[in-house]
């Protein structure tokens, strides 16, 4: 944007990161802002052309309903690009959408993130930027990351001070809190839209981008802590909700209860409500594992230990309840899975989506082969190159030994095929089409006697046992 210009409205907008936020939420805005020119930029060359790819079925992220946006607006005011640079030069408003894993060394190792490519944005953007821009952080980061950005900005805006075209940036932060799977309709009807700055100017011109279609009403504006803390709190509480309904799946288990029946029972108070309390096997995806720890990491800084354990036992619970269903299906097959062929039926972290990151598949998975068990995995959407990088990594950890490797597990996408001789199927990720399987065919296929290990409550157990496989699921009254 020119010098002196910052009353107009937004006409360029930069996004750095093209992945599971960037992507879909960067495709709805050029949807919806036609007068807006939307440019994503990735450092992964491989991932724009994906993204650039003439079929529509190669997009990087898989998401119902993506691809019929992207083909309505690609090429016409949305653009993905390798171009970094000249895309931030050009905008007047920069989303910083990279991600932020958890540290695995160094200070904070395993709780706090890894802010490296925050920080590099933030310089690259310092550099590149011409005239005045709004920087928008909409990665999920630990509170105070604003003034990291500020600090590093403010550097650019000092150093540029008695050039013609005087920097000038204004930091804000519009957390996301789309669902993966159901990502275009949270970005098309949100339950609300967050946005935290002081600079009133730029908080308006973001909110006019949104006017485009998000009721006002919808748009909470906080300070930037509020905004950045909000999201963090709005993760853990989701998770500490799975972590709940899971624990009580347990306590079903063992007493004669069913979950589902508690958790139609208690959810129909309003205070409580219905949402998110599906017992299964535990979360998974990019945010709550890494949110929950810095949620910890933070309490720790503050010396608050007690607040840090109590948030800290989501993430435990979490883990166990995965062992726990290991173990069953264990004890369930004799007490021996060396050697026996399980069909696993899921592998993306939930369904509709073809993101595979802290996946209760891959955890469980990786249980069941430090058994030597065989793994015959279906997934309608993952692609297999991503579950072989992530087993090779595991079997190595797990010390099998190169020449046993590729044989410790199969992928197909047909189900029948993935059945074939097995003596149990675990159903993990939720996909609609394992709810309406043929299970005599099934049954005719595997070795008996054969279980099946229900984590997601989908199937009919009624027509899994009538056609001659033992059943058991998650949460009681099987
Ligand atoms: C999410 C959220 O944005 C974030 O809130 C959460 O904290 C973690 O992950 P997501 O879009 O799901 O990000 O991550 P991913 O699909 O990995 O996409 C990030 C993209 O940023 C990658 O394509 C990566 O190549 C890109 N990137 C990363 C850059 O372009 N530049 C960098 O310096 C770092
Ligand atoms: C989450 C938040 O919902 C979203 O607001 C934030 O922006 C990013 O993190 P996401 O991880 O995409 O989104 O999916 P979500 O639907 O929240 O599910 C997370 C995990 O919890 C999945 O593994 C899912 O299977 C599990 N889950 C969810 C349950 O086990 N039971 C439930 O009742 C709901």
């Amino acid at each position: 944007m020119q010098a002196n210009e910052d009353y107009r409205t937004i006409k360029n907008i930069c996004c750095i990161g093209a992945g599971y936020v960037g992507g879909p939420t960067m495709a709805v805005m050029a949807d919806k802002c036609p007068n807006i020119r939307v440019t994503v930029v990735d450092k992964d060359e491989k991932k724009i052309n994906l993204w650039n790819s003439d079929n529509l079925d190669k997009l990087p992220v898989f998401e119902p309903f993506l691809s019929e946006i992207i083909k309505r607006t690609r090429f016409k005011n949305l653009f993905f690009s390798n171009d970094i640079n000249n895309a931030i030069k050009n905008a007047d408003m920069v989303f910083i959408s990279v991600n932020t894993p958890i540290k695995t060394s160094g200070i904070g190792a395993g709780q706090a993130s890894n802010l490296k490519w925050v920080e590099s944005c933030a310089r690259q953007i310092g550099e590149a930027a011409e005239g005045y821009t709004i920087v928008v952080e909409k990665s999920t980061l630990p509170v105070k990351t604003a003034q990291t950005i500020k600090d590093i900005l403010s550097f650019y805006s000092l150093s540029s001070q008695g050039s013609q075209d005087k920097i000038k940036f204004s930091i804000l932060s519009n957390p996301e809190f789309l669902s993966e799977g159901s990502a275009i309709n949270d970005l098309e009807n949100p339950d609300r839209v967050l946005i935290g700055g002081e600079d009133q100017i730029a908080v308006n011109k973001l909110k006019d981008i949104y006017f485009n279609w998000i009721p006002s009403e919808k748009i909470i504006c906080t300070n930037l802590w509020s905004s950045e803390l909000s999201k963090l709190i709005s993760n853990a509480f989701l998770a500490q909700r799975i972590s709940s309904i899971n624990s009580v799946a347990a306590i079903c288990e063992e007493s004669g209860a069913d979950v589902r029946e508690v958790s139609k029972a208690i959810g129909s108070d309003r205070r409580i409500g219905k949402e998110f309390l599906n017992a299964g096997p535990g979360f998974g995806g990019s945010c709550f594992k890494k949110d929950v720890l810095n949620l910890v990491y933070l309490c720790r800084h503050f010396g608050l230990e007690e607040v840090a354990n109590y948030w800290e036992q989501v993430v435990l619970i979490n883990s166990w309840n995965q062992r726990r269903i290991y173990k069953i299906i264990v004890q369930k097959l004799f007490g021996n899975i060396a050697g026996k062929k399980l069909a696993v039926f899921g592998y993306a972290f939930k369904a509709n989506t073809n993101d595979t990151r802290e996946s209760p598949s891959r955890a469980i998975i990786k249980s069941l082969l430090s058994e030597e068990a065989i793994i015959a995995i279906h997934d309608p959407k993952v692609f297999e190159s991503q579950i072989s990088n992530e087993l090779e990594e595991d079997l190595t950890k797990i010390k099998i030994n190169n020449a046993s490797k590729n044989k410790m597990w199969t992928f197909s996408r047909d189900i029948y095929e993935t059945v074939k001789g097995a003596d149990a199927i675990i159903i993990l990720t939720e996909w609609d089409m394992y709810s309406n399987l043929n299970w005599e065919k099934i049954s005719s296929l595997m070795r008996h006697p054969a279980w099946v290990f229900d984590t997601r409550s989908i199937v009919n157990k009624v027509e899994v046992r009538t056609s001659g496989i033992n059943f058991w699921r998650i949460g009681g009254s099987n």
